[in-house]
């Protein structure tokens, strides 16, 4: 494997004093809609009061999609105004809201994002923005010195609902906002270069604080301060050597007439999974199941020397393997269960594993590993980029390692059906058929993405009414994989007025049946992020995944609140269909603006061990045409995904939690445990397993799973030191 020299990393972060920042806290808060409620003198006194930055329905509204109305009561300071060196322009930080918001202020508009029911453009979801709104400080309806009320009406049309994904404040837009601080990292050179722009037309003064801490022993290596004056609209560079290890590398940026300070905190990536030797190894699924009659695709995922001469042993009448890439195609017609013994050599050497093939029912016998365009292109995907991620996805020997799913989300719909209401795909999609044929050639498997409402949330069409007609276009495309997302669904249920079981589950049931008559295997991943308890009924409309949650983005907040709240669902899972905590945030991600994952190392670290006990599907969210080698090291280690690809199908149980780390168990075939041991904790934490609190018998054998490294055995327990939001993964044994 080449060693990916570049890698580039961009953080900005501010840290400002708490009189700089108003932080909007406890606002009143009421279901329905009353055009009233933005005016400053309602009274609000008898509404209840919420968090802002976690969404309604967690919060006592569970199923509420619909208006609401949030209220925050603040008082305006002047010298907000007085410590600000710009005095022009107020911000107000509303985090993400789901989906739709018209902001007041005092009465006033300040800003819209999406739109509502009722307005021109009809409904249109904005649940992943960012609201920031601008507002004049010269404007009239400003109370300073005084009370003022936020008010935020918003509507859901569907899941969580509400204000989330980060704490609401008001400050000054100041010259500090002015100063971007941007890290470059040279990997294998181990320096880093921190480059500091200055984008106003004057001089800005101020002092660049570094300091390199080493983690483990927390000394400070570096720590160092420079006085600093930027010239308008340029940048200055400083590039610092950083010795090997875990080090943390700290810079600030402090503004000479303020005091105001921005600042990013960076982990250098530290790659843990040893490369493949040359001697060959198969990894990825032990067992794979397919409908009789139905197109048999699999690729034998093999690491090693190439050229691999593959060989099937037992191989069923009716399929065939190629000796030089390993896919085995074909069908089969009879009912059973027959199990094959692959071998692969190469001059290296020689690998042999038993492969079973279940022709039945039931697909998905191992959650689905690959990949899925919406958390890196969103609405911009195109064939050219699927198929840039795939190629790249065999030329840095992903496939080798069982992934092998290239999915294409929401984005590829023409805005209107044919005349005779057949969908097609837009002009960035030439020609389907074309692409799922060039994806099959490879051994790889081809996905694709609708809605059961009339259109998908990125407002392309849906398949409401359409839904056999669309599975038939699917399965001539040679689609294998539907990732069917409620979205506008919401208003076809709403106006059918019925709020039973059944009618939630009646539009997954009406795909179910299309896609059973279809002549291939299409893999049903269910995405309503987790309404009425999907999970308990997921399997009866023959969901092979379903989504338990809202969509995950690349932050600590976001996945430590969707991975460890995971544990009551653990019943659920089992071979052919899965818990879904939503895809990987690994990478270069960033829905249609692709930025490197604001995860550090160790987040990442927890991010794919969490979700390999979960054994939820792993779909790769990033641009794998940039893969560096630090995410590479992540998604190739076959001892980490074979946790996610045991045949057992367990989900893990969490078996211990304290305020500051969890610890996870899977229970796997072969009657080992894979155990992650979590800290959640800022900083790093000695803990314990001791096997008799769990049950476990004495003198287990411990073997490293992120090193690949056998560590003895272990009589009472076992102590790690484990990183602030890191893991460390072990898989026991006698
Ligand atoms: C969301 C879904 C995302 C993505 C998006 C596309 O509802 O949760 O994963 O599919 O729609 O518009």
């Amino acid at each position: 494997m080449k060693i990916f020299l570049f890698l580039s990393f961009l953080c900005i972060a501010s840290l400002l004093q708490a009189q700089d920042k108003i932080i909007l806290a406890d606002p009143e808060f009421i279901t329905g809609n009353n055009d009233h409620w933005k005016d400053i003198s309602f009274d609000d006194s008898k509404w209840k009061t919420i968090r802002p930055n976690i969404l309604w329905e967690p919060q006592g509204y569970p199923d509420y999609n619909g208006y609401a109305w949030y209220r925050f009561h603040f008082r305006l300071p002047s010298s907000l105004k007085d410590n600000s060196f710009l005095k022009d322009s107020l911000r107000i930080f509303l985090a993400k809201i789901d989906d739709a918001d018209e902001t007041f202020l005092n009465g006033e508009k300040i800003g819209a994002t999406g739109s509502m029911p009722e307005d021109k453009e009809g409904y249109i979801g904005a649940y992943n923005v960012t609201r920031e709104y601008h507002v004049a400080t010269a404007s009239k309806f400003l109370r300073w010195d005084k009370e003022n009320v936020l008010a935020v009406k918003v509507y859901d049309g569907g899941g969580g609902g509400g204000m989330y994904g980060g704490h609401p404040y008001i400050d000054m837009i100041d010259i500090i906002d002015a100063i971007s601080l941007t890290l470059q990292h040279a990997v294998e050179k181990n320096e880093v270069s921190v480059i500091i722009t200055n984008q106003l037309g004057i001089n800005i003064n101020g002092n660049l604080h570094l300091q390199i801490k080493d983690r483990k022993n927390n000394r400070t290596i570096l720590n160092k301060n420079i006085s600093l004056v930027l010239s308008p609209l340029k940048s200055a560079y400083k590039n610092i050597e950083v010795p090997e290890g875990e080090m943390e590398l700290s810079i600030s940026f402090k503004e000479k007439n303020t005091g105001k300070i921005k600042s990013l905190v960076y982990v250098m990536p530290y790659i843990l999974t040893p490369l493949p030797g040359d001697v060959p190894r198969i990894n990825g699924a032990k067992i794979f199941g397919v409908r009789p009659g139905s197109p048999f695709l699999f690729k034998i995922p093999v690491t090693g020397k190439k050229p691999l001469l593959y060989h099937v042993d037992n191989l069923p009448a009716g399929l065939q393997v190629d000796a030089a890439t390993g896919i085995i195609t074909g069908t089969l017609s009879n009912r059973g269960e027959y199990k094959t013994q692959v071998t692969v050599t190469n001059n290296a050497g020689k690998a042999a594993r038993e492969f079973t093939i279940i022709v039945g029912e039931h697909l998905s016998l191992t959650p689905p590993m690959g990949w899925n365009s919406w958390n890196c292109w969103g609405l911009s995907v195109s064939a050219e980029k699927v198929k840039s991620s795939a190629q790249a996805l065999i030329d840095k020997g992903l496939a080798d390692h069982g992934w092998s799913f290239m999915n294409i989300d929401d984005g590829w719909e023409a805005e209107k059906r044919s005349a005779d209401s057949s969908i097609y795909a837009n002009e960035k999609f030439p020609d389907m058929k074309d692409l799922g044929n060039w994806l099959h050639a490879k051994g790889l498997k081809f996905g694709i993405y609708s809605s059961p409402g009339t259109q998908t949330c990125g407002g392309y069409s849906g398949s409401y009414k359409n839904e056999v007609s669309d599975a038939n276009t699917y399965s001539g495309w040679g689609i294998d994989y539907l990732k069917y997302d409620w979205c506008s669904y919401d208003e076809v249920y709403k106006k059918e007025g019925d709020t039973t079981l059944a009618a939630y589950m009646k539009p997954y049931r009406v795909m179910q049946q299309a896609l059973k008559i279809q002549p291939r295997d299409i893999n049903y991943s269910l995405c309503q992020y987790g309404m009425k308890d999907v999970w308990k009924w997921g399997n009866q409309v023959s969901g092979n995944s379903w989504r338990t949650t809202g969509d995950i983005e690349d932050t600590w907040e976001s996945l430590s609140s969707i991975g460890f709240n995971q544990d009551k669902l653990f019943s659920y899972a089992a071979p052919g269909h899965w818990n879904d905590p939503d895809m990987l945030i690994v990478g270069q991600v960033g829905w249609g603006k692709p930025h490197p994952t604001r995860l550090t190392p160790d987040e990442q670290y927890t991010h794919i061990s969490l979700w390999c006990l979960l054994s939820s599907p792993l779909l790769i969210g990033c641009d794998i045409s940039k893969l560096d080698d630090f995410t590479l090291n992540l998604l190739s280690n076959d001892e980490v995904l074979a946790v996610n690809q045991d045949v057992l199908g367990k989900q893990a149980r969490r078996i211990k939690r304290t305020a500051t780390y969890q610890i996870w168990l899977k229970e796997l075939e072969d009657g080992s445990k894979a155990i992650g041991i979590f800290n959640l904790g800022e900083t790093y934490q000695t803990v314990s397993v001791n096997w008799h609190e769990f049950g476990i018998s004495d003198n287990e054998k411990v073997r490293d799973l992120w090193r690949q490294k056998d560590l003895g055995f272990f009589k009472n327990n076992f102590i790690s030191n484990v990183a602030p939001h890191g893991v460390k993964f072990i898989k026991i044994w006698k």
